[in-house]
């Protein structure tokens, strides 16, 4: 059918023709939002799911949401080897640059620069083409603490927020890279802007490893984030997602190709765009029937092969490799890492440093004690098409 109009968006962050299934967390988020803005209590949120289920694409619609909702938003994306300090900065500085500007809360928005300005010297940040020309206030943020320091910053963005009738939303992408040092750090000063009323809110997003924080920060954690699952969807918005965006653009697709489309992806949503673009493809014209799907469903994999799942298997080490291929050929996940270690010939303990080197790239999990599986849905099959062929 004509390409031009193929309304189906395989890519990472790419906004999908229908957001099916997520109802729930966007109300859920909107109400948050609404709710921190009159001072009232509610907590902070961290999506958390395997690759390619939409979190990216939820957490820019919530980021939209506060935006509607009079807030000044900052979304940040965690690189695998930046501190947060380092990305705050120039967020909170267009932050306040913004809040500046508006009557009322001229005087809470320098104080807030102060604070940024000492926090900036104090974790010696260096940003290129921001600057700041107002002098550091002793005593605050700058004890060279992060957890106290970061406090300060977002203490007073929050009360220059506050003078400003606004709020304050940070959103961060792909949490479990940062450090658990910053981790509670973060978790430390949102706890203190909260306790203070402000309106500031936190939504995260990120792999499900983040839940297995440890100790104090993850008592901390519990008490001040909801996590909402962001999982596969089921089988009536799987179908949903397929389906609206094809009749959307007046065509038309089988019952029974739907349902082999929503089989074969098992409903995760970056499968779904997949699926459907590649089946709007290969169909001469609606109704999209089985032997499309089928001819689709190679193209896809295809295409997910040297895309999505080798981009990530390149990322690993030769011996990284050795690992995740022995962990798929175990079969039905999660597997256990003792399994793992006796398939390689090695005990769990000398295995133990590449194990948690795979999961800090974001490669695998631990879904319970003892259990490792893939953050990728599906990367199993993948690996164990690449050793078949
Ligand atoms: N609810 C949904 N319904 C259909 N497709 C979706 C949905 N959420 C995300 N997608 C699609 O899934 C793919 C991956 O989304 P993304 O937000 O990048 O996932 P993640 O950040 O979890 O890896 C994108 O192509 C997007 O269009
Ligand atoms: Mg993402």
């Amino acid at each position: 059918m004509d390409p031009v109009r193929n309304p189906f968006a395989p890519g990472a962050g790419s906004p999908p023709p229908e957001l099916a299934g997520r109802d729930e967390i966007i109300e859920g988020a909107s109400i948050a939002i609404q709710r921190i803005l009159l001072g009232r209590h509610e907590q902070s949120q961290i999506l958390l799911g395997l690759r390619g289920t939409g979190k990216t694409v939820l957490l820019n619609r919530i980021e939209n949401l506060a935006l509607e909702n009079h807030y000044l938003t900052a979304f940040i994306e965690a690189p695998e080897d930046k501190v947060l300090a380092e990305l705050l900065y120039p967020k909170v500085f267009h932050v306040l640059r913004k809040l500046s500007l508006v009557d009322g809360a001229k005087a809470k928005t320098h104080e807030a620069m102060r604070a940024l300005r000492s926090f900036a010297s104090v974790f010696k940040i260096t940003v290129g083409d921001v600057s700041l020309s107002v002098d550091p206030e002793s005593g605050i943020a700058d004890s060279g603490i992060l957890e106290y320091d970061l406090s300060d910053l977002f203490v007073r963005v929050g009360e220059a927020a506050a003078a400003a009738g606004k709020g304050w939303a940070l959103l961060l992408d792909e949490v479990q890279y940062l450090s658990s040092k910053d981790l509670s750090a973060l978790i430390v000063a949102l706890h203190r802007a909260s306790q203070k009323q402000l309106p500031v809110i936190f939504f995260g997003a990120g792999l499900p490893q983040i839940a297995g924080l440890t100790g104090d920060a993850k008592s901390y954690a519990e008490r001040l984030f909801k996590f909402p699952p962001v999982g596969a969807l089921g089988r009536k918005a799987a179908s949903e997602a397929i389906e609206q965006p094809i009749i959307g653009e007046g065509e038309s697709i089988n019952q029974d190709a739907l349902e082999m489309i929503v089989e074969r992806t098992r409903g995760y949503p970056y499968f779904l765009q997949e699926w459907g673009y590649q089946a709007w493809l290969v169909a001469e014209a609606a109704p999209i029937t089985m032997h499309d799907v089928e001819d689709a469903s190679a193209r896809a994999l295809k295409r997910l092969d040297e895309g999505f799942f080798r981009v990530r298997y390149d990322r690993l080490t030769p011996k990284e490799k050795e690992y995740v291929i022995a962990m798929a050929q175990l079969g039905n996940s999660p597997y256990r890492s003792s399994d793992v270690a006796e398939a390689l010939g090695e005990s769990i303990q000398t295995l133990g440093t590449r194990r948690a080197k795979i999961i800090r790239k974001g490669m695998i999990y631990s879904p319970g004690h003892g259990d490792i599986d893939f953050t990728v849905p599906m990367f199993g099959d993948f690996l164990n098409r690449q050793n078949a062929s």
